[in-house]
């Protein structure tokens, strides 16, 4: 799609600023998501509409205009092209997805992970979901594996309306329980010692939250984490073992003991900079 993009917009805007056009977009349900630079912004109506051409679906281009920030992860967007809205219908491995993109936090591009940790869901676990957005990691374990419970925890007001209004249209109802709050503080007034596993998809605050995870887990059983954050990583250093190290040693402060027995490198983010997950078996 990268080169198509370039190759529709050859010839409608300079040959100087093509290079300086993003190669990469979100696309959101029927909103695509745009970045732009400074020389390519005066084109930014030309590319949107590319990007609609290109993507017959695509009915709405928004420019992304600050970076994803905040308690509630978002970022600011600007209207571009097509209709004016910010609320769309995302589907992703059979699951329906409504969000607002101003007001939740919403990423396409985590479609792989989602789906790799609902395929370890074993039958009858309880799971936490600490950082749950609109609820898209719970629903998809929720359709995907014979999953007990999950409790699917977001301190964003916009992302738990959200979160309930997807468990309604995806009939999860039974199994996925949408809270409203602060993770830490969920999990010790509502969450002591109830899960098999605990996802925390927000790399911001997942080092931080480690203790409560762990007070989120049952006392015994095979017990797992799902742990997400950012490191940097020089020439000749590995960035998931930089990670691992951290953790591990976090961890046997807090008294407990792990393995780590899988770990990939989720995307980089920047220069040196990579987003990581580690599945982690807590041994004691
Ligand atoms: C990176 S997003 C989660 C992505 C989501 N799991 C998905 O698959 O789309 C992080 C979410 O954590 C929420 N959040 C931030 N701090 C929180 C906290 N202390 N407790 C609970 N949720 C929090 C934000 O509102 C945001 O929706």
């Amino acid at each position: 799609m990268r080169k198509r993009l370039r190759k529709t917009l050859s010839g409608r805007i300079p040959q100087e600023v093509l290079s300086h056009v993003y190669n990469s977009y979100d696309i959101v349900g029927d909103i695509a998501i745009i970045r732009l630079t400074e020389a390519s912004r005066e084109y930014r109506r030309i590319i949107a509409e590319a990007i609609m051409s290109i993507h017959k679906n695509v009915k709405t281009v928004l420019a992304q205009i600050s970076p994803v920030q905040g308690d509630f992860r978002l970022r600011r967007l600007e209207f571009v092209a097509g209709e004016n809205r910010t609320l769309t219908v995302h589907r992703e491995s059979g699951c329906l997805f409504s969000v607002d993109v101003a007001e939740c936090y919403f990423s396409p591009r985590l479609f792989y992970e989602r789906m790799r940790v609902a395929r370890q869901v074993r039958a009858g676990e309880t799971v936490v979901n600490m950082f749950a957005g609109v609820g898209c990691f719970s629903i998809i374990i929720a359709k995907h594996s014979a999953v007990k419970k999950v409790y699917s925890v977001d301190v964003n007001p916009a992302a738990f309306h959200f979160m309930r209004e997807n468990v309604r249209l995806n009939r999860v109802c039974e199994k996925v329980i949408p809270i409203l709050g602060d993770a830490k503080k969920v999990v010790r007034e509502k969450l002591r010692h109830v899960a098999d596993r605990v996802l925390m998809p927000l790399p911001e605050k997942a080092f931080e939250y480690l203790p409560h995870a762990l007070f989120a887990l049952k006392d015994k059983g095979e017990r797992w984490i799902h742990y997400y954050d950012f490191e940097h990583a020089k020439k000749g250093e590995n960035p998931l073992e930089k990670v691992r190290l951290r953790v591990a040693e976090k961890l046997e402060s807090l008294g407990a003991a792990c393995e780590v027995p899988f770990s990939r490198i989720v995307r980089t983010t920047g220069p040196n900079w990579y987003q990581v997950v580690l599945d982690i078996k807590i041994e004691r």
